[in-house]
């Protein structure tokens, strides 16, 4: 290595300094002609079931949602139902939510019960790592084996502080099924240690793809969130990718757009409106505020020198911010003091992340299995000194009555948006609907549906 070389980091956030721009990905790689049928077709939702739902991991909760030995919670996916209930190990296990009796289901929402389950119909009971513990007037029964007769378990794991959940028996590892990269990225930021600050669920009357559709693409911010394209520069040449075998990330920087045409006072003001769709930002601001001010000069507009912009002083803000409060940054790159990356993980997940902070924006099919309805789940999460996750961490908040939960402002567009696609899809005559080139993500994610659909419940 020469001596003028730039020194690289080697943090794994630097993918995005090499990673595809739009124009490197080949166009008709993917297919942009996406049918409708794909939203509104009960025979498709079935077929999605058969060989997505019941066959992959999926992400069920937090970790941090049972803390204690005991602690359990029922996650329903369509009319399936399955207990999660940490251990007297502490482990997290998940089991098809039936007695082995008659099939009664043994709970019912979350709770905490040190020890077991007990079924309400004739009283058997189990453990917390589901062996039959107890039989109502055994010895006045035929004999029964209790070894064979534990409750059927289910794969439980976790990545990230994510609880995922795998229906199938015979399913791939989460660490297989993510891979190696996945979780090399996602390291840096901490989310195992990040702490829900919102978590709100909500049924909506749209297909679950229409909101995954929703936050992998940037191209409908001109429309219907016109307030951010003052900070997010979706100049493509700028945005990049990564398309993995199922999962994608992608970032568009965090910039004012076209900053070279705004003056720096005008750059500071374009951060300082950021925290009405960014709240966490408010923590970093008055860092930020005076490094600005440290280049301020009485009598003289405000000037940055050469290579400093309101972006930088950002990073340099948050990533001061965060360490003084003793939060371990060191892996991310400065960049990712700012930009956030937006995940896809297939299926429905949906993720954007930025140096101590993330929102989780979850898609699950709707419970009675109608492709035109689904339940979406917003969680945000801060990552957060000790003495302040207590004040802040939120807990779970279902919607029951639409528009009884104000969604912050960008969310609450897209939230009216998604209906309104929906109805749009329904229309028999529109056969199916196109892609263009910027929703790469978009058409990246139906490729990988199209692939578990062509394996079909067998694969
Ligand atoms: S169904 Fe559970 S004890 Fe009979
Ligand atoms: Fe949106």
């Amino acid at each position: 290595m020469t001596s003028t070389q730039p020194v690289t980091s080697n943090r794994p956030g630097d993918w995005v300094d090499t990673a595809p721009r739009l124009a490197d990905l080949e166009p008709g790689r993917f297919n942009m002609e996406i049918s409708t049928d794909r939203y509104v077709s009960p025979e498709v939702q079935q077929r999605e079931r058969e060989s997505i739902w019941m066959k992959i991991w999926q992400v069920v909760g937090r970790e941090a949602d049972l803390p204690e030995v005991g602690d359990w919670k029922v996650f329903e996916l369509f009319d399936q139902s399955y207990i999660l209930v940490r251990g007297n190990d502490g482990v997290v296990r998940g089991f098809v939510n039936a007695c082995r009796h008659r099939g009664n289901p043994l709970c019912n929402g979350s709770g905490n019960s040190k020890r077991g389950f007990l079924c309400q119909y004739h009283l058997w009971s189990y453990d917390l790592e589901g062996a039959l513990k107890g039989i109502l007037a055994e010895k006045d029964l035929a004999p029964i084996d209790k070894s064979k007769n534990s409750l059927i378990q289910v794969s439980v794991d976790t990545a990230a502080g994510f609880l995922f959940l795998n229906p199938d028996p015979k399913a791939e590892s989460l660490g297989d099924y993510l891979g190696a990269e996945v979780l090399d990225m996602l390291e840096p930021y901490h989310l195992d240690r990040m702490v829900t600050v919102m978590d709100v669920r909500e049924k909506i009357d749209c297909n679950w793809k229409v909101v995954v559709d929703a936050f992998s693409e940037g191209y409908h911010i001109s429309g219907i969130h016109p307030q951010l394209l003052r900070v997010m520069t979706i100049e493509s040449e700028k945005s990049r990718y990564r398309l993995l075998e199922r999962h994608a990330v992608s970032c568009s920087p965090f910039e004012v757009a076209h900053v070279d045409k705004y003056t720096p006072e005008e750059q500071v003001q374009g951060i300082r409106e950021l925290p009405e769709t960014f709240p966490s930002l408010m923590r970093v601001l008055p860092r930020f505020e005076e490094i600005v001010d440290s280049h301020r000069t009485d009598g003289e507009p405000l000037s940055f020198p050469d290579g400093v912009t309101a972006r930088t002083i950002l990073q340099k803000a948050t990533r001061e911010v965060l360490t003084e409060t003793g939060l371990d940054v060191d892996g991310l790159t400065d960049a990712q003091m700012s930009d956030n990356h937006g995940w896809v993980l297939f299926p429905n997940f949906f993720m954007t992340v930025r140096a101590g902070e993330a929102t989780v924006i979850l898609a699950q099919p709707d419970p009675e299995g109608d492709p035109n309805r689904c339940v979406w789940q917003i969680i945000s999460f801060m990552y957060l000194p000790d003495e302040m996750t207590d004040a802040l961490r939120a807990t779970p908040f279902e919607v029951k009555e639409p528009g009884e939960f104000k969604y912050f402002e960008a969310l609450q567009q897209d939230y009216e948006q998604m209906p309104r696609q929906q109805r749009g899809l329904r229309n028999e005559a529109l056969d199916h609907l196109l892609l263009v080139s910027e929703e790469v993500v978009v058409a990246h994610f139906h490729s990988v549906l199209d692939r578990y659909l062509a394996a079909g419940a067998d694969a």
